[in-house]
């Protein structure tokens, strides 16, 4: 057997191409485990640097000495991804196990480094190029193997949900903002990548090949920073207690998939809301397991070289991707789904003249220049230079409860009925409708006659809910049912609706003690 310094043999040797924030943070697990001393080479570009003492060779890449018989794992953590890619290509091809934490080269090349992997049996792991510290691709790819996926989706990049807290948080202007997040080393001296949702787009194809067993092309995939996100946006969002996040997202409807990286507003019901500053998290939804949620810190040395040294871990005790769901489904990528979306025009006159279709266009009623509209990514894509040129921003909307706040923000009355009444009603054989409003099959539930109508479905039911006659809506709490009052009020011209006070809680067991509680 070969070896190499202090007799260790080859196969546990170590080479680390780049000695920056992330390789010194995996160099300090190797020393905590002690294991320093696997470590044989250490390739840099800049000799004249100061660095951190390390007791392995350091040369440049000029200086051309590949030894790589010397060592068996490569960990690549350079900067650049163009170069990165020799390093990776070129060691996957003489079967090495190559470590990478680069997710724009591994997001660009992954079915060619697969490829490179599988032909020579190297092996080839990336934990670190995904949500820093969160161990989110060997749970998809170990944990979800034959789990199916209905959506993921999360905070992806660190950076731009600091940025995004210190606007909400701080009486701070973006560029205020995004200095401190370079200043803490949070953002790259260049934020392109980060700011402009390149980063969490890169992060969202590796995720979507391990989710759904389909490998898209970046350039496929909308996306969208946080750059144009103004004041205003903000403000807005305040107002209705929301926050902006800027969402990646992958989402599996009847063998369709699509996928974005989006600014999009939540509210206090998502996870999403609460996840502040550097942190990232990516929330999981599957078909048997239901909603999963990991919270844990996006980026910086020490997390991320904690996944790095994982996967060395993980090499030292021969695992490889298994890539489960690859090339076994028949998912089709697919951007022409409807999405609902906020848009602000510099000049509200101009909307008529939006080139891009929408289906559907109200105005947001207080606001200047928002407007609400139902339009599919595909269009967006397409328009997306006019988009950005014309100075439009796009919050996105993927929850029915914020489409509602936004479209009834003005305090309509709403009129109540109280169960007492209700029962009046019943009781006098009074004609009236009931409509019970809600998300999906939350629980279950008998009624008087009623019918059920979901929440999110109200606009596509209008001929179902009744103007001749009174209608009853309700809902768990009452509120939902009121907010859906509100909008078939002021959009449709209803007058006849009543909100029952205190919702289905409020009734069940006076009117009618068989209803099922929940
Ligand atoms: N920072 C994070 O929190 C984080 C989190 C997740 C993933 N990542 C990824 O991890 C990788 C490393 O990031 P980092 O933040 O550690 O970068 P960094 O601090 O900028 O360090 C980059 C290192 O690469 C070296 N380098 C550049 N070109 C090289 C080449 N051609 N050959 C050899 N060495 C070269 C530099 O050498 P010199 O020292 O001589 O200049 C430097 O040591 C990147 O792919 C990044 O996207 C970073």
């Amino acid at each position: 057997m070969d070896t190499i310094k202090n007799n260790l043999p080859a196969s546990d040797g170590i080479k680390i191409y780049g000695f920056g924030v992330v390789a010194k943070g995996f160099y300090d697990y190797l020393q905590k485990s002690n294991e320093a001393e696997r470590l044989q080479i250490v390739i840099i570009k800049d000799a004249s640097k100061k660095r951190a003492v390390i007791n392995a060779i350091i040369e440049t890449t000029n200086e051309n000495t590949i030894r790589d018989k010397d060592v068996d794992v490569i960990v690549e953590l350079i900067s650049s991804s163009e170069e990165a890619y020799g390093i990776v290509a070129e060691n996957l091809e003489i079967g090495k196990k190559v470590i990478s934490a680069n997710k724009k080269l591994i997001a660009e090349n992954l079915q060619d480094l697969i490829s490179k992997e599988k032909e020579n049996n190297g092996t080839f792991l990336y934990e670190g190029a995904v949500c820093g510290s969160i161990p989110i691709i060997r749970i998809l790819n170990d944990f979800y193997s034959t789990e199916s996926i209905q959506s993921v989706k999360g905070i992806f990049n660190g950076s731009s949900n600091y940025i995004l807290s210190q606007l909400f948080n701080k009486e701070v202007t973006y560029g205020e903002a995004l200095k401190q997040a370079q200043d803490l080393g949070f953002a790259e001296a260049d934020p392109t990548s980060d700011v402009g949702g390149f980063d969490a787009l890169y992060k969202l194809v590796i995720l979507a090949t391990h989710s759904f067993g389909k490998i898209i092309h970046p350039n496929e995939i909308l996306n969208f920073g946080i750059e144009n996100i103004s004041k205003s946006d903000i403000e807005l969002a305040k107002k209705l207690n929301l926050k902006i996040k800027l969402i990646a997202k992958a989402e599996l409807k009847s063998g369709k998939l699509s996928l974005s990286v989006l600014p999009t507003l939540v509210d206090s019901s998502s996870g999403l809301y609460q996840v502040e500053n550097e942190y990232n998290a990516v929330e999981i939804s599957s078909e048997n397991v239901g909603v999963q949620f990991y919270k844990g810190k996006g980026a910086g040395g020490l997390p991320t070289g904690s996944v790095v040294y994982s996967d060395l871990k993980a090499i030292d005790n021969n695992y490889n991707y298994s890539y489960g769901k690859l090339n076994q489904s028949n998912i089709i990528l697919d951007n022409f789904s409807q999405v609902d979306v906020l848009i602000k025009i510099p000049n509200k006159d101009d909307v008529d003249t939006l080139p891009f279709n929408v289906s559907y266009l109200t105005k947001v009623d207080g606001e200047e220049n928002y407007f609400y509209a139902k339009t599919t990514l595909n269009e967006i894509q397409v328009n997306k230079k006019y988009i950005e040129q014309y100075g439009i921003s796009l919050l996105f909307i993927d929850n029915e409860e914020i489409k509602i706040q936004l479209l009834s923000s003005d305090e309509a009355e709403v009129k109540t009925i109280n169960v007492a009444e209700l029962r009046n009603w019943i009781i006098k054989d009074d004609d009236f409708q009931l409509i019970d409003v809600r998300e999906s099959s939350e629980y279950e539930f008998t009624n008087i006659n009623g019918e059920l109508i979901p929440l999110g479905e109200i606009e596509s039911n209008l001929s179902k809910i009744q103007k001749d006659r009174k209608v009853v809506f309700q809902c768990r709490s009452g509120k939902r049912s009121a907010d859906a009052i509100k909008l078939l009020q002021k959009k449709y011209g209803f007058d006849n609706l009543y909100n029952l006070e205190g919702g289905i809680l409020a009734w069940a067991d006076e009117i009618d003690s068989s209803i099922k509680k929940y």
